[in-house]
């Protein structure tokens, strides 16, 4: 790293999404305040960027985001409830997510997709490599990425997406990336990047999963990316345009992702994840496995 490559620091989060598929839970609540054991989604994600050195966060929220500000803000009428009650344990809970990192917020206005979502941060990064975290993937903890990514983006320039392998058949889920190896086994170089494809068509089974380490040369991209599917601004169609000509601001790399990772944005991935960090929880985890021995064991004698 020299003077002239300054460390990355900045994270984006890009919040504005309106959470349909948790209705009606999510009809007044945003979705990212919908608790993993008993912390909200987001707040894995704030933690993950500063576990990655970023302590600047900037959160692009939109209608209804209200209570994501809180969640980040002091609330001294709690602290000051929970001082005189002498419970310093709850006290430090209502406290971290405070102190947790620098927190900006900026709103979206239109929904027109991520792609607009990320250009919205552009006065804010300026001219500076930054991370994006997407708040419906979460990384498990113990299986950190974005560190490894920032390292890779400060060795090689340009961007870095976070890949995984998938079943050929959930393809049409992620964007797919076409890839070649590198003399890293974790880390390819991305040759070609489609947005949600058809399984015929998918280049690879290569998904990205939420998390980028972007090229500031993706906002003048992205001001001229038109609509793509779904008549949203991708993206993903941003990162193709960076990963075919290198002298626009790529390459584009990838690291591949082996560990643990939840789709919270999907209900039978949110559940999973619950139950798994509930069980590895120090004081929830002893009760709540013997418990789920138990109900495991009942099930299956009912099948
Ligand atoms: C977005 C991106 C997609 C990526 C996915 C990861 O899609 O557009 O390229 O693979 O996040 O979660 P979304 O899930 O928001 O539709």
């Amino acid at each position: 790293m020299n003077e002239s490559h300054p460390r990355i620091s900045k994270a984006v989060i890009p919040a504005a999404g309106l959470g349909t598929r948790f209705l009606p839970a999510t009809k007044a609540t945003p979705k990212e305040m919908l608790p993993v054991v008993d912390k909200p989604a987001i707040q894995y994600v704030v933690e993950e960027a500063v576990g990655a050195g970023l302590s600047d966060v900037l959160m692009i929220t939109g209608r209804n985001k209200r209570p994501l500000e809180d969640h980040f803000d002091r609330n001294y009428e709690l602290e000051e409830a929970l001082i005189k009650k002498g419970d310093q344990e709850r006290l430090a809970k209502v406290q971290e997510s405070s102190d947790l990192a620098t927190m900006h917020y900026v709103r979206q206005g239109d929904p027109r997709g991520l792609g607009h979502a990320v250009l919205c941060a552009a006065p804010h990064v300026g001219d500076e490599p930054f991370a994006v975290l997407l708040g419906d993937d979460l990384i498990d903890p113990r299986d950190p990425l974005l560190a490894r990514m920032v390292e890779v983006q400060e060795r090689e320039g340009g961007s870095v997406v976070a890949l995984m392998e998938v079943e050929p058949s959930q393809i049409h889920l992620y964007g797919c990336a076409a890839v070649e190896p590198t003399g890293d086994a974790d880390v390819v170089k991305v040759t070609n990047l489609v947005e949600k494809p058809d399984p015929a068509d998918a280049p690879s089974n290569y998904a990205i999963i939420g998390r980028y380490v972007l090229d500031p040369a993706v906002f003048g991209i992205l001001r001229e990316t038109e609509p793509g599917r779904g008549g949203e601004i991708q993206l993903t169609d941003a990162l193709q345009k960076l990963a075919a000509d290198e002298s626009a601001g790529g390459p584009v790399h990838g690291v591949v992702f082996k560990g643990r990772r939840y789709d919270t944005g999907d209900r039978g991935d949110y559940l999973r994840a619950i139950v798994r960090l509930a069980c590895e929880r120090e004081d929830l985890g002893p009760d709540f496995r013997n418990w789920l021995r138990g109900y495991v064991t009942e099930e299956m004698q009912g099948l």
